[in-house]
């Protein structure tokens, strides 16, 4: 290993990482209500898990298995047109789901709500497959970024507008499995 790679390998003598926004414990602490919260939401019914690929592969993993109830999986990738940061709305579906919706309790895991301009695109494809039910769970909710205001049901955190990664979330890949969220303090495409 060189330097570098020594460094971006541990969190706290990586130069692009700063602080810690949500820790490993709040992280855990939060995931564990949401589930139950859907548990008690979603009981008696078999809610379709629909991940947005790939930042909410570890939040959907640690999620569903706090919900206590039959759920089944798909998941969607999406590329946004527009710089690395920032999201233009214009969304082309990468990966699309393999389970028809229709008549299905969809509930869409995302990762990290911004402009909402994803989401937003994302929620008017889905809702014309005719599911029963159509609802968010987002991980994280950047303060007053807002530009449309997807429905959410579910939102783990409210953060500030800093650029994340970790638990999923990237810069150019790196930094998915950091088991923390933290500021990247890097430079920015
Ligand atoms: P939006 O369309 O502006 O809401 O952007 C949503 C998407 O942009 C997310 O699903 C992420 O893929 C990406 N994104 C937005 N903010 C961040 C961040 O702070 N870190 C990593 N990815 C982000």
């Amino acid at each position: 290993m060189d330097g570098a790679d020594d460094a971006a390998a541990d969190p706290d003598r990586d130069p692009a990482l700063g602080e810690v926004v949500v820790s490993e414990a709040d992280l855990r602490g939060r995931v564990a209500e949401l589930g139950k919260e859907i548990t008690g939401d979603y009981r008696g019914r078999t809610p379709l898990l629909v991940g947005v690929l790939k930042g909410a592969f570890m939040f959907m993993s640690d999620l569903s298995r706090q919900v206590e109830l039959p759920v089944e999986f798909d998941f969607m990738a999406v590329s946004s047109y527009g710089s690395a940061t920032k999201t233009s709305g214009v969304v082309r579906i990468v990966k699309d789901l393999d389970l028809d919706l229709t008549g299905r309790h969809v509930l869409v895991v995302e990762d990290i709500v911004d402009s909402g301009l994803t989401l937003n695109y994302l929620l008017k494809n889905l809702q014309a497959r005719n599911p029963a039910s159509l609802e968010v769970c987002a991980l994280l909710l950047k303060e007053g970024q807002q530009k449309v205001e997807p429905p959410l049901r579910y939102v783990g955190f409210t953060i500030p507008s800093d650029f994340v990664v970790g638990y999923g979330l990237d810069v150019a890949e790196r930094y998915r499995n950091l088991p923390e969220i933290r500021i990247y303090e890097g430079a920015l495409a």
